[in-house]
């Protein structure tokens, strides 16, 4: 699984939110059956992780995670099959990243999100499906986000909760951050639920499902993610729902699908993969 380039933003020099540097991990030395005696990572742990939120896990020792499986209401297992645990710490599955503890990261060993990539077809003030001048194909629009944290257009994903089955975690993280679900009255809030409920109720098409190349991961910690579209073929479902940006996101917007885009992540790669799979402009 280890591949020498397995992830490039796991080793950023600076960690996220803090002054603290990576012990440099070159290419060559990812991969943990790669010898590397000089391998001395630097400790991090962010004080919000540290401080106890309920969504964070206690520091090892103060408690024993059951890892590679379920473990009371938190999905200890990883997407990517079993993965080592050494001194009772989980070990990044995809290599060394300069970084012990958690970092930014709640859980120790896999921290699962889950990506609802919505869309639509582009149309013109008459209905019509607009085609891109260049491909000649449909263009594709999908519900995208500013988050606060980065400023980054983004999906509108986020952390399945402990205990959530993913598809709920999909259709909630999109209600609270496209729909501002959070500040809407009960009777709003249902009215939004019914609107999307059918959307979100059929199969979806899974674009993703992994790990990814997040710079929040340590050698203790790293996301996942599951990514999946749900495609409004007539624009008469959630493409009639206004757009409000909540929770953790700063703006909220219909963005045309194109391959010039600049998304968090490894969000644009998500959405080639819709675009192709729906044989859309790219
Ligand atoms: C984000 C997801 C993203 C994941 C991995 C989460 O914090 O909400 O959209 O895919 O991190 O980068």
């Amino acid at each position: 699984m280890c591949s020498a380039a397995a992830h490039v933003k796991a080793r950023c020099p600076v960690y996220p939110g803090s002054d603290t540097h990576r012990f440099p991990v070159p290419d060559h030395t990812v991969d943990w059956d790669t010898d590397c005696p000089q391998y001395s990572p630097v400790k991090y742990t962010a004080p919000t992780v540290l401080n106890k939120p309920a969504w964070a896990d206690p520091e090892i020792g103060s408690f024993s995670p059951q890892f590679n499986s379920i473990d009371g209401s938190v999905d200890r297992r990883s997407h990517e099959g079993s993965y080592r645990v050494q001194n009772g710490k989980p070990l990044n599955p995809h290599g060394r990243t300069g970084l012990e503890g958690r970092g930014l990261l709640g859980r120790w060993g896999p921290n699962h999100a889950a990506d609802p990539i919505v869309t639509r077809w582009k149309r013109d003030s008459t209905g019509q499906c607009v085609h891109h001048t260049n491909s000649q194909l449909p263009v594709l629009q999908f519900v995208s986000i500013k988050r606060l944290d980065c400023g980054e257009w983004a999906i509108p994903g986020g952390m399945v909760d402990p205990g959530e089955r993913i598809s709920q975690t999909l259709q909630r993280e999109f209600s609270e951050e496209a729909l501002n679900s959070l500040q809407a009255s009960p009777s709003q809030r249902e009215n939004i639920q019914k609107r999307i409920a059918e959307l979100f109720n059929s199969a979806g098409l899974q674009v993703y499902k992994g790990y990814v190349d997040d710079p929040r991961n340590t050698d203790n910690a790293w996301m996942e993610t599951v990514a999946v579209n749900f495609h409004d073929e007539s624009g008469n479902s959630v493409s009639e729902l206004p757009l409000q940006a909540g929770d953790d996101a700063g703006q909220v917007s219909w963005i045309d699908v194109d391959s010039s885009l600049a998304l968090y992540a490894n969000h644009l790669h998500f959405l080639e993969t819709v675009a192709k799979e729906r044989n859309a402009h790219w």
